[in-house]
Formats: C-alpha cells, structure tokens, sequence
C-alpha cells in the first residue's frame, strides 16, 4: 500500500540486527509512529497491547518475536519458553498459533546453533506469503465486485468494520485488498467504515484509505442498519480472525451484527481470509475461544486534547459494570462467500478450496 505515495509494509525486518520495526497503531490515526522490537518481552507486549493487531500481521509479528527470542538463547527450553509467552498474548486469531506451530516444527527438530538463521528465514518467508496471499484474494474480490458493478451500474459502495486493511496484514489487508484493486483498477468505489467501538479501529481502516485515496465516509457503527435499508450499500466485507471447519466466522465484535441486517436487507456479506485464518481443527464457532478484553478499553476514550495531545477521558462513572467481549461469531448460513487466495467459495464448501483438508 502507498504511504505519501511510496509502497510501505507494516513490519519491517533487520535481521543482520536480530530486531523488527513495526508501526504503533495505538497511535494513528493521529500520528505515524514507527516502533522497534528488539526483545522477547517487546515483541509479546506490542501483540498484547495491539501496537500490532489483526490476525495475519499477529501471526507475521509473533513468528519474528520467536526469531528474536532464538538470537540471544537458541536452546530446546528458550524455545518452548518464547513460544508458549507468544501463544498467551492473544486467544481468538488462529494466524497467531498457526505462525507459532510453523515455526516450531521447522525449528524444534533443528540443532541449536542452526535454529536462529532458520527461524529469521522462516518468519520471512511468512511475511512474504501473507503478501502474496493477501494479493491474491484483491484479485478474487476485485472479480466479484465487477459482477456486482456489472448489475448495478455506478459507484460501488462498500461496507467494512474494524480494521481488515493494510494494517491488519504485511502489505493490501484482506477485507481492504479487492477495495484497493478495484481503486487501482479504475473501477469507481467508495467504502461505508464503521467506527467499530470501543477500540475504534474503524479509523485505522478511515486513516489507510484516505493513505490511498479511497474515497470513504465514517460511521457509527449503529448507523449500519438504515443505510442498508436505504439501499446505500451493495456489499459488506469483512476479514476473520478464526474461520471454523463448518464456514462459522470469528471476526471483531459487531460483525454478527452487521451479517444480520445484511440478511434482511438482501446485501451480500463476503469474509476475506488467507489459509492462515482457516481452522480445519475448529469444528464450529462455539469451539472458538471469544477474547475479554480489560474493561479500561470501555471506560475510556482517546484523541487529541486542544492542545494536540493524544489523552484519555474516563467516559463512565467509577464502579460501572462493563462487559467488553472482542469478537463474536457470524454463522455460516449468514455469510454470502468467503474469499482466499485459492478463490472464492460458499462457507461451507472450504474443501472445495482445500481438497487437501476434506478430511479434516
Ligand atoms: O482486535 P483486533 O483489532 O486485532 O481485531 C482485528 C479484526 O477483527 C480483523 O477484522 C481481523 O483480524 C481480520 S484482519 C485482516
């Protein structure tokens, strides 16, 4: 994706360095911030804390974190040690424990001293797939929106929610991927971004089009149902943090929300995904652990104050009660097609995709 028009990725590699940057994102939209990860302990902090966050660049993060942690202790214990610490930073997106799993079956049959090149490689290589996948399915996308465009001629309008872009991955997002080639192709497009509270990443995906020159309108994320009523929309994407065997989503709170007004209203609901977030071990939805996130994300809101600091304000009364679950699970039979790098296909045909998982 262009930043100030030049191609920029999310995460940056120094090997030679043994060390990682990476962008702040519990700073944008309201500055750029690069951010370097040198340590185990930093590379944890920055998934649990969602400097990084969304599923694929998780994942990316997390296999780079146990490269790190290889460079000063490549032994048998360290290994199992930075994996596990990895692991328990965040519990819904497969990407994480899939990027984990790959690298420990490449690396734990390895000797010690061959064990920190292999693991710098390998997260690389991760990086690199995730590129190339998250291209792949803006092609696949790019294909459906011509067929939508092709029955409804003019602009085509999109909705999203969270933040399913650029910065959720390495490089093009997932949901956001068909929208920049659909852009980049010339095809007229503009994108309904639901704020997508309480941690907003909605102005992620606001702050990134705009990067791009995607033309795009925030919303309150309960302004979803009228402006589908209204025929303001022709399609909802959404990307997934875990995509059960039989076609259940997990995607960012809300979502469910939306696959259900879109039932009602006759808009397709398309979910965008590479083989990373696919989970053939997963049965269904239920079996998908749903992460609680500290209450404080709730009680307070962030921006600048009037002197351009970024600040909190405590927005409820001490003592209230908040739940505050991260994700939720849209059933299959609401979703339209998920789309990967394979193609595009109805949620419970994945194997048709993957033939090789047909039985899983
Ligand atoms: O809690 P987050 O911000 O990590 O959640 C992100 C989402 O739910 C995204 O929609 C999902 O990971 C898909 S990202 C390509």
């Amino acid at each position: 994706m262009n930043i100030n028009g030049t191609p920029t990725r999310t995460l940056r590699a120094h090997p030679g360095q043994r060390l990682i940057d990476i962008i702040d994102q519990t700073r944008l939209p309201h500055a750029l911030h690069w951010l370097r990860v040198a340590t185990l302990d930093e590379a944890a902090h920055a998934i649990r804390a969602m400097q990084v966050r969304g599923a694929p660049l998780i994942g990316a993060t997390a296999a780079y974190g146990l490269a790190i942690a290889l460079s000063s202790d490549a032994s048998n214990t360290h290994l199992q040690h930075a994996a596990e610490v990895l692991r328990s930073t965040r519990p819904t997106a497969v990407n994480l424990h899939w990027a984990l799993a790959r690298m420990e079956s490449l690396l734990q049959p390895l000797a010690a001293e061959q064990r920190c090149a292999a693991a710098w490689l390998e997260a690389g290589a991760i990086a690199e797939e995730d590129v190339l996948q998250n291209a792949a399915i803006g092609q696949h996308g790019l294909a459906i929106f011509r067929q939508i465009r092709h029955r409804q001629p003019g602009t085509l309008n999109i909705m999203t929610h969270c933040n399913a872009g650029w910065l959720a991955t390495v490089d093009w997002g997932t949901a956001l991927s068909p929208v920049y080639a659909a852009h980049d192709a010339g095809l007229a497009v503009h994108v309904w971004v639901s704020e997508t509270r309480p941690r907003n990443q909605g102005l992620l995906t606001a702050w990134e089009l705009a990067q791009h020159g995607v033309p795009h309108t925030l919303i309150a994320d309960n302004a979803a149902g009228i402006l589908m009523r209204s025929g303001h929309v022709d399609a909802v994407i959404v990307g997934a943090d875990r995509i059960a065997a039989n076609g259940d989503v997990a995607n960012k709170v809300g979502t469910y929300l939306k696959a259900l007004s879109c039932a009602d209203n006759n808009v397709p609901f398309y979910v965008a995904a590479p083989r990373s977030t696919l989970d053939f071990a997963c049965p269904d939805g239920a079996s998908i652990p749903i992460e609680e996130r500290e209450a404080d994300e709730f009680r307070r809101v962030h921006g600048l104050d009037a002197h351009g600091a970024l600040s909190a304000l405590q927005q409820l009364p001490v003592g209230e009660a908040v739940a505050n679950p991260a994700f939720d699970v849209t059933p299959a039979r609401l979703v339209t097609a998920i789309i990967t790098e394979r193609g595009a296909c109805p949620p419970d045909q994945l194997t048709t995709l993957y033939p090789e998982h047909a039985d899983a």
